[in-house]
């Protein structure tokens, strides 16, 4: 195994994580040194300055490069206060500070996002350039996502910190940590699956608020959330047809074994659909639900 060693060396201590993109020689190198920033700013430029890199060809993946992994990934600012996600209230839409602890809410799990995409890159060795390279882009739109949130919780007056958050995102990303298949099972499949679902009554009661800022933000994010989705889903995919499994079942058995949360309806099926899962899962969120099959074909229109 190399060791973790070789990404300080271009990485100087006096640098800005932000130039690695450029300084860096692999790829999920430079991915493992973003996942260990813990100011959150210099972590979302990381990410946004390492994709851009690449896209340019300046910076190359190493497929068959083994990371050993460094103590205390990932890399986090010493606040938000992680507690037990039962310790943390919910508040109104309706008032000024119950939407900016909404904010913050979805900062924190942005923030979580750019730290799973990123932990994605440099762990799983073996894998094709464009899974590198998809990962790569998550993360970046992931930085975007938690910038854009940045901003709107700065016109709140708040930071990123300020309120306290939980920490089920990057658990379940220990949990997936010795077998890719199981990551992309459960992280983009499961958990960034049901960010497609919060996001339509998240934004209704938003604008419910009057805040048509915010709501906008939530329209970019589900936008690329789905494009998230869609890349686990054609790993996850690639992986099954290369080990000869049906997916199916296979999801059914990672989801019990690595203890998935438990899928509750309702469901946001066109979201779904559009991020790639096929007619007989959704059916079977369907049941879930409680509800008939879901239409595929659009309602037929007037004009
Ligand atoms: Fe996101
Ligand atoms: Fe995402």
């Amino acid at each position: 195994m190399m060791s973790a060693a070789p990404f300080a060396s271009f990485v100087p201590a006096e640098s800005p994580v932000a130039d690695l993109g450029r300084r860096a020689h692999c790829a999920r190198t430079a991915a493992l040194a973003a996942l260990c920033e813990a100011d959150p700013a210099a972590k979302a430029a990381a990410a946004r300055a390492l994709y851009a890199a690449v896209l340019a060809g300046g910076v190359a993946c190493a497929a068959d490069l083994e990371l050993d992994e460094p103590a205390g990934l990932p890399g986090r600012p010493a606040r938000p206060e992680l507690v037990d996600p039962r310790h943390l209230k919910r508040r109104s839409m309706q008032s000024p500070q119950g939407r900016a602890v909404l904010l913050h809410a979805l900062a924190h799990i942005e923030f979580n996002a750019i730290n799973l995409a990123l932990d994605a890159v440099w762990r799983f060795a073996g894998m094709p350039t464009a899974f590198y390279t998809d990962w790569l882009k998550v993360a970046a739109e992931e930085a975007y996502h938690f910038s854009l949130l940045a901003v709107r919780l700065a016109e709140y007056g708040h930071v990123y910190g300020d309120f306290p958050a939980h920490d089920g995102l990057w658990d379940m990303c220990e949990r997936t940590r010795g077998d890719v298949l199981a990551r992309m099972a459960l992280v983009p499949r499961t958990l960034e699956a049901r960010g497609l679902d919060a996001s339509p009554p998240i934004r209704a009661r938003l604008l419910q608020a009057g805040d048509q800022a915010s709501a906008a933000i939530l329209d970019v994010i589900l936008r690329d959330e789905i494009g998230h989705v869609l890349i686990g889903n054609r790993w996850f995919r690639h992986l099954c047809d290369a080990s000869g499994l049906d997916p199916h079942p296979t999801y059914t058995r990672l989801a019990d074994q690595y203890h998935a949360p438990k899928l509750r309806g309702p469901f946001n099926f066109d979201a779904r659909r559009d991020a790639g899962f096929d007619e007989a899962e959704l059916a079977e969120l369907a049941a879930l639900a409680g509800l008939d099959a879901p239409d595929a074909t659009p309602p037929a229109t007037a004009d």
